[in-house]
């Protein structure tokens, strides 16, 4: 079994009608991987999902689960299950009568089925009230239940298709540790569905960042955030300032650009950056502002200032370009910054990128 991709997309295409929902796309999901799909709403997340449970089929291409092509392999004889954002348990059923039903269809054994569901219920803290029924739980238990439910006939792949949207902030944040965990002691594949990128950030081992039906990128969260491939995954991904620049010189993951402030840098760059016009990303984050000032340096006017608590964000204008900068607010007199003011902005070189237009 090893090194077996858990789940493989080759050259899948979905058309619903004249709209081409998934365009030829490709990628592999590894054994024991925490992987989230990322993207607007309508890239066709759910729909690549729900390929990998069987409840749809590609126009064109294959998927794989363990090496083996599961095209025409039917749901319920996959070894894969689903968590839906609607939890879609059964309202007249216990909790542990709902989580005994996939294992009863599934032919386990009275004993079995006792055991296991008494053991994935105390897994998801719910043990205590198997006996309810889910009307008497809060939303949060009631996704904790159907969690179980879906753990508990040990799939090799388990799908969840953005199963925290229902939930407070709060809570969210909560079932984020739980939800990992869950993966790391159960050692399950987890294809998680989300389009919010703090989520993604936080749980994934890996993301595949969808768009227009296409993968706009492959990788870790810090390769995401800290190296997007194109403005698609750049300003999807945080939030970013985009600057027209022009490249004098690519080659090496590296370009010669000059910059709106009227110099000439060098930065990181995607292979694919050529001469010419392109534009340069820069995160509000690592703009330096005032006397702590580093590496490239200008001037800029400060247009706008939000207080938000922990951060403050600016508005400025240098050269007719407009930057949003953000900045923590490490004690409370940090902020001295004033609307109307010039300050001076900076940035490391390594922390822009410049992106093929
Ligand atoms: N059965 C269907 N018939 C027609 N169009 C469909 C069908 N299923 C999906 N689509 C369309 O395909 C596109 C992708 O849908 P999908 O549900 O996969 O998006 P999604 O990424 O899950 O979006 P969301 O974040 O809103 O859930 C959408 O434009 C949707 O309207
Ligand atoms: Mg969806």
């Amino acid at each position: 079994m090893k090194d077996l991709n858990a789940v493989e997309v080759i050259e899948v295409s979905k058309s619903f009608g004249t709209f081409d929902a998934l365009s030829s796309v490709s990628f592999d999901i590894r054994e024991n991987e925490f992987f989230t799909m990322l993207g607007p709403s309508g890239c066709g997340k759910t729909t690549l999902l729900r390929m990998m449970a069987g409840f749809e089929t590609p126009d064109r291409g294959s998927l794989r689960l363990h090496g083996r092509n599961i095209v025409d392999i039917p749901p319920h004889k996959r070894r894969v299950n689903t968590v839906f954002q609607s939890y879609a348990l059964f309202p007249h059923m216990t909790l542990e009568q709902n989580v005994a039903f996939g294992l009863e269809n599934l032919g386990w054994d009275r004993a079995r089925i006792k055991a296991r569901v008494g053991e994935i219920l105390d897994r998801v803290h719910m043990g205590q009230f198997a006996t309810r029924k889910p009307a008497q739980l809060s939303g949060g238990q009631r996704q904790r239940v159907a969690l179980a439910r879906a753990l508990a006939p040990e799939p090799e792949v388990l799908l969840l298709d953005e199963p925290l949207s229902a939930l407070d902030l709060k809570l969210r944040q909560a079932m984020r540790d739980e939800l990992r965990s869950l993966q790391r002691d159960t050692g399950i594949t987890f294809v998680f569905v989300t389009h919010d990128q703090e989520e993604a950030l936080d749980m994934s081992d890996r993301i595949a960042v969808l768009g227009g039906g296409k993968v706009q990128q492959i990788g870790t969260p810090t390769e995401i955030y800290e190296e997007p491939v194109n403005r698609f995954v750049a300003d999807f991904v945080g939030e970013t300032n985009f600057l027209d620049v022009e490249v004098l010189e690519a080659a090496d993951h590296r370009a010669t650009v000059r910059t709106p402030f009227g110099r000439v840098i060098e930065i990181p760059a995607p292979v694919d950056v050529g001469k010419g016009d392109a534009t340069l990303s820069i995160r509000p984050e690592k703009l330096s502002l005032g006397d702590q000032v580093e590496g490239i340096d200008f001037t800029a006017e400060v247009l706008q200032k939000h207080y938000l608590g922990g951060y403050t964000h600016y508005v400025l204008e240098a050269n007719g370009t407009q930057l949003r900068a953000s900045r923590r607010n490490a004690s409370r007199e940090g902020d001295t910054i004033a609307v109307g003011s010039t300050v001076h902005v900076g940035f490391v070189e390594h922390s822009a990128r410049v992106l093929s237009s």
